[in-house]
């Protein structure tokens, strides 16, 4: 059995996971502890470098003008699988744009993305397969109801109408919505839309998912809720790319942190690398990150040696 799972191929994931794959197609996935010492030998020894991890999301000199403004400015990032990454920044430092390209939905300029593995720009489909992607303005459908949705998603999705439908009435619990599968969504507030568009991301199981402040406009109970699915999510060796201004989220979720300002990467690293700098020891990541955002042109290099900067 161990020999054939081996056989298939083993992609080593971030610390708590890992996924089988089998001709590139992801089989099934086993939290660490439910892996054979052999299995999981295998993989610590495919991992044992941090460089060795499989990047989920690879962003090579990105860059993105407006006319004569450049918004995203041969910006790189690495993210691994499995990982919860938050990519902070200013009001307009980029963060959108740069989430837009890696979904496909805007034509970068210049540089490479890939997910997975595969160049999203190359084979775009194959990389919207396996990635979801949730924008700041939840784009549902008024005259349908979630389960409409859903089952809207599902044919996009060519997926099997039973696993579909088991799968929506399953997230359509986990999110609270159950009571209202079967109401128009005009009449729904933006919490409850921004449900709805996350369980419509989530129907395909995808493997690597953007979210663009997905927890901005929901109170406190539905934020809960939405925080708890996502860590689930990761504790499966799922990947998310979350951008929020609630630094409070970042902190306490986030296994590694980007900030950028005015398109380019200032500083990156999980928060006690980023409070690894010069009187930062006690820092919030408020504080942090007002810090890095301020000192603006000269941040990479000021900050040099302080955080991982790219
Ligand atoms: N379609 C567009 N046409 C012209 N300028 C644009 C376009 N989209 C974005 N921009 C500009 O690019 C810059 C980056 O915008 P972006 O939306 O990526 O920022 P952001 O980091 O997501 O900001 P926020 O935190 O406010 O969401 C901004 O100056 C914005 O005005
Ligand atoms: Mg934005």
């Amino acid at each position: 059995m161990i020999c054939s799972v081996l056989a298939a191929g083993i992609r080593g994931v971030h610390s708590r996971s890992i996924g089988f794959f089998y001709h590139n197609t992801f089989v099934l996935q086993r939290h660490k502890s439910a892996l054979s010492e052999d299995v999981y030998a295998y993989w610590q020894s495919m991992t044992s470098t941090s460089d060795s991890f499989l990047p989920a999301l690879n962003v090579s000199n990105l860059v993105k003008s407006f006319d004569d403004f450049r918004a995203v400015d041969n910006l790189s990032l690495n993210i691994r699988q499995g990982e919860f990454y938050a990519l902070l920044g200013p009001n307009g430092a980029g963060k959108t744009t740069t989430l837009r390209m890696v979904a496909g939905l805007l034509q970068p300029d210049a540089g490479s993305i890939a997910v997975l593995g595969p160049d999203a720009r190359a084979d775009p489909i194959a990389a919207k397969r396996i990635m979801a992607w949730v924008p700041d303005e939840p784009m549902i459908y008024d005259k349908l109801t979630p389960i409409e949705y859903l089952e809207f998603i599902a044919g996009l999705w060519s997926m099997d109408p039973n696993v579909a439908q088991l799968r929506a009435v399953a997230l359509l619990e986990q999110f609270g919505l159950s009571k209202h599968a079967g109401d128009r969504c005009q009449g729904f507030s933006k919490g409850m839309r921004q449900k709805v568009a996350l369980t419509g991301a989530l129907l395909h199981q995808p493997q690597v998912i953007i979210l663009d402040e997905p927890l901005t406009g929901l109170d406190a109970g539905p934020a809960r809720q939405g925080k708890s699915v996502l860590r689930e999510l990761v504790a499966t060796g799922v990947t998310i790319i979350m951008t929020t201004h609630i630094l409070e989220v970042a902190e306490r979720m986030a296994d590694r942190i980007g900030v950028i300002g005015n398109g380019r990467l200032l500083a990156e690293g999980a928060l006690d690398e980023l409070r690894a700098g010069e009187g930062r020891r006690d820092q919030t990541l408020e504080e942090i990150f007002l810090q890095i955002v301020g000192v603006d042109e000269s941040a990479p290099d000021a900050l040099q040696g302080n955080t991982a900067v790219a």
